[in-house]
């Protein structure tokens, strides 16, 4: 099978705008990833580590093993009602194991009045929320309000590694319609979107639940529990190739916000964004970002299609390089590894110095608060980058636990900051001083708008203040 491009669908329209601000290495017309670094990420980035979880693309991957297996579905409503409930680690300390926790974030999410607010700080590129667990056909409901504002673009999605995509998209000018749309295997077709109209209220200021029911044969967007769109499998064959052109492989939960109208994208995103994204708008210059906030999810998993191979019940791999449903094994392979120099093809890999070590330190704040921190191993010696993201993995975005703990695993070319130091005390004043809310929120008195204020950029400065300390204390 010809994959005719790989780009389009998430560099453009979907996702985050991480893609139009880093170098592609890996993809359709750039090729597979060296061994060096043999993970070719959801953005086309070549690397180790957490390259190789969730979203390593096996297609551009150096070979079809270089990308880890992903854990497989679990039915479960995660509510973000504190720190606890649904537990979200940062990209920077993640290594795939799901029990450790159902959400990976990558930017800057907030707990404050109940919910999530992915949150986007002028000139950055947002956050996004994937979840740690794939979904092989299932029923997927968010409830959710999304940001506002010229450029500003909120999304829920279902994303495969193969690039497959069911979408909901919600631009800033727009709060009264809730884009859908979907991709097969990353090709750019933009012919298949469809609007649902808000019937009652606006995205921005009230609450709705948006479900995406996925099933072998068809997929089915309600807003409300009120189906507003239905695409069946039988109207999408390709006699040409002798595809179903139908989004068919293991797929997380994507929920975020990002810049559609930066300057650095496209005109046809920046226009469909509804025009440049301004930095002084009236969110920012309330609460110093942009927010959308997220109450709950819930994940309804259906059977993995009758036909599938293996019986496995821990693991979705691709076999085969097709990337169709007929690709993908269920199998019992481990999802994680053992550190951020490992890749699929040496999950066991650490680093050779004996000070970095993997530790878990459970502390109880003052409040009663139980506060988990993992502490991953940091890559020494490497030249290679071992988390993806805008500038590589670039600072750490903390892992919402309630502290900080040691300011990231290592930058974009894996130089070491030695961050495995700090320690639990460091971690709970960074919990409590910083961005990482608390899950009570007694400012206003509205508890379902207020979003925190400027805790973000404090965050920030506290975060390099704590590296800078665990760094000078090593
Ligand atoms: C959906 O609505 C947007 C405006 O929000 C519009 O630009 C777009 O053309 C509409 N798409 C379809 C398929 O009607
Ligand atoms: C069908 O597949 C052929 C061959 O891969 C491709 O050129 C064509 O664009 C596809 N048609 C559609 C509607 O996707
Ligand atoms: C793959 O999809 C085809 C076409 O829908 C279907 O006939 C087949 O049973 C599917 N196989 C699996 C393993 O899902
Ligand atoms: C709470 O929200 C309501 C409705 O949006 C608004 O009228 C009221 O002023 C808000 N109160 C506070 C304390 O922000
Ligand atoms: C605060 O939340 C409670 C429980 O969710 C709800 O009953 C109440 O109406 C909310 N108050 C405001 C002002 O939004």
């Amino acid at each position: 099978m010809v994959r005719l491009s790989a780009l389009g669908a998430t560099a453009l329209l979907a996702s985050t705008a991480a893609a139009n601000l880093i170098t592609r290495e890996c993809g359709e017309g750039l090729g597979k990833c060296p061994s060096n670094k043999p993970c070719c990420s959801q953005y086309g980035q070549c690397g180790i580590g957490a390259y190789c979880l969730g979203g390593c693309d096996p297609t551009w991957s150096t070979t079809v093993k270089s990308c880890m297996p992903a854990p497989q579905c679990q039915s479960k409503t995660y509510k973000f009602t504190d720190s606890r409930s649904s537990p979200i680690l940062s990209n920077t300390k993640y290594l795939g194991d799901p029990s450790k926790a159902d959400w990976v974030s990558d930017g800057q999410p907030l707990f404050a009045n109940g919910v999530v607010y992915l949150t986007m700080a002028p000139d950055t590129v947002g956050t996004v929320l994937s979840s740690t667990r794939y979904v092989w056909y299932g029923k997927i409901t968010a409830r959710m309000r999304t940001s506002r504002g010229a450029g500003v673009v909120s999304a829920f999605i279902m994303m495969s590694d193969v690039k497959d995509e069911i979408d909901y998209e919600w631009v800033g000018v727009d709060l009264k319609t809730s884009q859908t749309n979907y991709y097969w295997n990353g090709i750019p077709d933009y012919t298949h979107s469809g609007n649902i109209t808000v019937d009652q209220g606006n995205t921005y200021s009230d609450w709705h639940t948006y479900t995406i029911d996925w099933t072998p044969e068809s997929i089915t967007w309600s807003v409300n529990g009120q189906v507003g769109r239905v695409k069946k499998r039988s109207d999408t064959y390709n006699a040409t190739s002798g595809n179903w052109e139908f989004p068919q492989t293991p797929s997380r939960v994507q929920l975020s916000l990002w810049p559609g109208g930066l300057a650095s994208n496209g005109q046809g995103t920046i226009d469909w964004a509804g025009g440049p994204i301004k930095w002084d708008g009236e969110d920012v210059q309330k609460n110093g970002y942009y927010y959308a906030q997220v109450s709950e999810v819930t994940v309804e998993c259906y059977n993995p299609p009758g036909g599938a191979s293996g019986n496995g019940k821990t693991s979705y791999r691709y076999a085969d390089l097709k990337a169709v449903n007929t690709s993908v094994i269920l199998s019992n392979d481990r999802t994680d590894l053992a550190s951020f120099l490992a890749t699929g093809e040496d999950p066991e890999k650490e680093p050779a110095a004996p000070s970095s070590v993997t530790k878990t330190i459970i502390s109880t704040d003052a409040a009663g608060k139980a506060t988990t921190v993992i502490d991953t191993v940091a890559p020494t010696d490497t030249n290679v980058g071992t988390v993806p993201g805008l500038n590589g993995a670039g600072f750490d975005s903390g892992d919402l636990s309630g502290g900080r703990h040691n300011g990231g695993s290592g930058d974009a070319n894996g130089a070491s900051n030695g961050g495995t130091g700090g320690t639990g005390t460091n971690a709970n004043k960074a919990g409590t001083t910083g961005w990482s809310q608390s899950d009570q929120s007694t400012a206003g008195g509205n508890n379902s708008s207020d979003a925190p204020r400027l805790f973000l950029l404090w965050g920030n400065l506290v975060a390099m203040l704590l590296v800078g300390a665990a760094m000078t204390t090593l």
